[in-house]
């Protein structure tokens, strides 16, 4: 069964076209890198997926259920359970390492001793078990995507979408955390669905390279 499956998807902006028919289907456990150059589209596959927009036409599946169709959000964001890690959806500023990571867990209702478990586990996973009563603002920016990872991953979600999560990381960084991402989907099993515009990211983390150019999808 695929666990992701977009068919004919289109989306246009007031701006005009972004996605332009795509189709594209994902099974559980892949590593899937989406690369292209900036402003092709891939930022939108993603927001269509996570179910923050919809699409024009065309719809959307997960693990074989319709999300969305034709204009039309069947399932919202909150119901999809998916992780994310997005270049800009930063960390709550004012929560520390440890709140930022528990925020999630009480809005789905888990008891405070699971939490506290949970949250210890995925602190060790990223290795930031001793940064857990720092705020965001104290951090480095690898320690901050390392914290954001962490606070997807204790969600246990089935596929873990991120969007250009290492460019702003200089490339020493870029490619530890590369390893740390790597190591972990294979730990624990999750689908991967990568965004970026660095070829050499592409070829280290996908299991396969989705090429996308101008809202279109070039080779799968
Ligand atoms: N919220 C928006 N409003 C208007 N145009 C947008 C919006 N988001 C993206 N676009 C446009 O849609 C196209 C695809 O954008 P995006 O999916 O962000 O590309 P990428 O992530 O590959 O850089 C670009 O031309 C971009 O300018
Ligand atoms: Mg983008």
């Amino acid at each position: 069964m695929k666990i992701v499956e977009l068919d004919a998807v289109s989306k246009a902006y007031h701006t005009g076209a972004a996605l332009d028919n795509v189709s594209l289907e994902i099974a559980a456990g892949e590593r899937i890198v989406i690369l292209g150059p900036s402003g092709c589209g891939k930022t939108t596959i993603l927001r269509l997926i996570a179910g923050f927009i919809a699409p024009d036409t065309g719809s959307i599946s997960l693990g074989g259920e319709l999300v969305a169709k034709d204009g039309s959000i069947i399932k919202p964001p909150g119901q999809r359970n998916l992780g994310m890690v997005f270049q800009d959806l930063a960390l709550w500023p004012h929560l520390s390492v440890k709140g930022n990571i528990e925020f999630g867990l009480k809005a789905k209702g888990l008891p405070a001793d699971a939490r506290a478990r949970r949250i210890r586990q995925v602190l060790d996973l990223v290795g930031m078990s001793d940064f857990a009563g720092r705020k965001p603002a104290e951090l480095s920016g690898g320690q901050q995507q390392r914290v954001a990872l962490a606070r997807s991953l204790a969600l246990e979600p089935r596929v873990l979408l991120m969007d250009e999560p290492l460019s702003s990381l200089d490339q020493e960084l870029n490619v530890r955390l590369r390893r740390e991402i790597l190591r972990l989907q294979e730990t624990l099993g999750f689908t991967l669905l990568y965004v970026t515009h660095d070829r050499d990211e592409a070829a280290d983390i996908a299991t396969r390279v989705i090429t996308m150019s101008r809202g279109k999808v070039l080779a799968k």
